[in-house]
């Protein structure tokens, strides 16, 4: 079970712009405190999934709390905002009075509460001296969802930029920002195997793609043209056709980073496909063009 940043729909690109410029504290700490901090994040079940720049986000404002020999650090039941992490010592994890495990330094505890919103778990007591590292929750969400905003802002405005999705209000290209993935292909990948199932999306963030087709399964493959940044293809997946017509190859050099949706996000987040229809027609001058390219490759044969 992991956790991902959930942003939030909001309005205009304007507030995303202001949120995302939130400071969270940054506390000097050692390389060695640093390396700890990011170790036990990442070893932990329910913060695993965190991308490294939320890591190292979190890593910069935790601070230092020292607790005595018996202290109690967090009592079942509860309603709490820490979440901590050992670098020093030793505590007892206990759970209606029986006591359940011990933690030593790396540790997280005290995550599922912050994460969850729910009443402690457990117990947790100082079992020798011990010095931890702390976030609360505030900063905890603000690292968690400025990550989210400005990849949104990102991806709207990315998407704002290609023609085809030009047409669509800003709310709509704030939720479709929402259910990208972006994906590295590296040069050579075929990305779309023609006659392969699938239902999956694809607009090019950064460099470019190779489209080619055979007429035949004992043909060979024929070169139709290149896709570059801010185009798309695979949308005829969108539209309910799940049988690829082209192959869609990551072109030489840097390979190709794409956006990417699939049927269900998609669908999920913008309601149903009639929403389509108000991008049809850029994508069907797309479509045009391919197969132009595609009768003059017949014709030039
Ligand atoms: P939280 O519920 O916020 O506060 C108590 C913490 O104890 C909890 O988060 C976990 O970090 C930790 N905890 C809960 N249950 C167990 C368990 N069975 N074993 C070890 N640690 C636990």
């Amino acid at each position: 079970q992991g956790i991902s940043a959930e942003p939030q729909t909001l309005k205009t690109i304007h507030e995303l712009s202001m949120l995302s410029q939130t400071t969270v504290p940054d506390f000097p700490k050692s390389s060695r405190s640093k390396e700890l901090i990011k170790q036990g994040l990442l070893d932990n079940d329910f913060l695993k999934n965190l991308e490294l720049g939320q890591v190292k986000e979190i890593v910069e404002s935790m601070y230092s709390v020292e607790y005595d020999a018996g202290a109690l650090i967090i009592k079942e039941g509860d309603i709490g905002s820490m979440l901590y992490i050992m670098e020093d010592g030793r505590v007892e994890v206990s759970k209606e009075g029986k006591l359940l495990s011990h933690m030593l330094p790396g540790k997280v505890f005290g995550e599922l509460a912050v994460l969850y919103n729910c009443k402690r778990t457990a117990t947790i007591t100082a079992v020798t001296a011990c010095k931890v590292w702390a976030i609360d929750r505030q900063c905890f969400q603000t690292i968690m969802m400025r990550t989210g905003l400005l990849r949104q802002a990102q991806y709207t405005s990315f998407l704002k930029s290609v023609p085809t999705f030009q047409p669509l209000v800003e709310e709509k290209l704030i939720k479709i920002a929402d259910v990208l993935e972006e994906t590295y292909y590296s040069p050579g990948t075929y990305i779309i195997r023609q006659g392969a199932c699938g239902d999956t999306f694809y607009i090019i963030s950064k460099g470019s793609v190779k489209v080619t087709m055979r007429q035949t399964p004992s043909d060979d493959e024929k070169f139709i043209r290149m896709l570059k940044e801010g185009e798309f293809f695979g949308e005829k997946a969108l539209q309910g056709e799940d049988i690829r017509t082209a192959n869609i190859i990551a072109a030489d050099g840097t390979g190709v980073t794409c956006l990417v949706i699939d049927r269900e996000s998609f669908e999920q987040h913008m309601g149903d496909l009639k929403e389509m229809r108000e991008i049809h027609g850029s994508m069907d001058d797309s479509r045009r063009k391919l197969n132009e390219s595609f009768n003059n490759m017949k014709l030039n044969d």
